[in-house]
């Protein structure tokens, strides 16, 4: 591991990362008709995440998303809050390797982050030997029953994409459920067209995500369509939605 290049912008790093991603891509059931039996008895596509993470082999180049920096869209949201996030007590859903958990612990915040490849955890705690984070292995399906209600500020940066769209109601229920009192959830996730073809994994979201939200006990706040820029790449969506049950 000494001699190869950790920037994500070098071509070496890109360069795994294409040959790892084709790997990846013949494992994934999702992306292969001939595997979806597979799917059918795996949903949450558990044996591809702890793939991505163990064959990794410690080399981020080789996890899809890892770009070993928050995301930008997260990152300026933090920067733009007035009042700020210190203190507040935060939740970051499905956190890899833990950029976007380290943003919000840098600007104050009380951080919990959980994913579901213990895999993932344990490298986000080695990357970041000091941190102030609660790294815990957990599926967002089945939470620990003390965290509802309790996060001030709830974070999720690509996981509700990852999933499938049958996955989409109840990922945003439980997501809804560790609001508490006047607390906020940021989605930071990819965009599409509401007819677009998604051709995923990763699937972006379409505009009815917020309707389902609201179905689901969230209330959109703010809901920006970000048009693909040399940050970050792609058409996004960054979005803010609070309890439906508050004025
Ligand atoms: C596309 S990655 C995004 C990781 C990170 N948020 C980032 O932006 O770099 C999605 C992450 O969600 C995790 N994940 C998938 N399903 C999950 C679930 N049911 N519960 C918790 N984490 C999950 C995966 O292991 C993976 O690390």
């Amino acid at each position: 591991m000494d001699e190869i290049s950790l920037d994500p912008t070098s071509p070496e790093f890109t360069a795994r990362r294409a040959e790892a991603r084709k790997a990846l891509d013949a494992l994934d059931p999702a992306k292969n008709l001939e595997m979806r039996g597979g799917a059918a008895d795996d949903p949450l596509r558990r044996d591809w995440f702890e793939a991505v993470y163990a064959r990794a082999q410690n080399d981020p180049a080789r996890v899809p998303w890892a770009n070993l920096a928050p995301h930008p869209l997260t990152k300026a949201w933090v920067g733009a809050q007035v009042k700020g996030i210190a203190g507040l007590r935060a939740l970051d859903v499905g956190c890899g390797l833990g950029d976007n958990a380290e943003c919000l612990a840098e600007a104050g915040a009380e951080v919990t982050a959980f994913d579901l490849v213990e895999a993932a955890v344990e490298w986000a705690k080695r990357r970041f030997p000091r941190t102030t984070v609660d790294y815990r292995a957990g599926d967002l399906f089945a939470p620990p029953a003390d965290w509802r209600g309790k996060f001030a500020l709830v974070h999720e940066c690509y996981t509700l994409q990852a999933l499938s769209a049958p996955l989409l109601p109840k990922a945003l229920a439980e997501l809804s459920s560790f609001l508490a009192p006047g607390g906020k959830l940021l989605i930071v996730a990819r965009a599409r067209g509401e007819d677009a073809e998604a051709e995923g994994p990763p699937w972006p979201l379409p505009p009815s995500i917020f309707t389902e939200a609201r179905r689901q006990g969230l209330k959109p706040l703010s809901i920006e369509d970000i048009e693909a820029t040399a940050d970050v790449g792609r058409r996004h969506w960054r979005a803010l939605l609070g309890r439906a049950d508050e004025p």
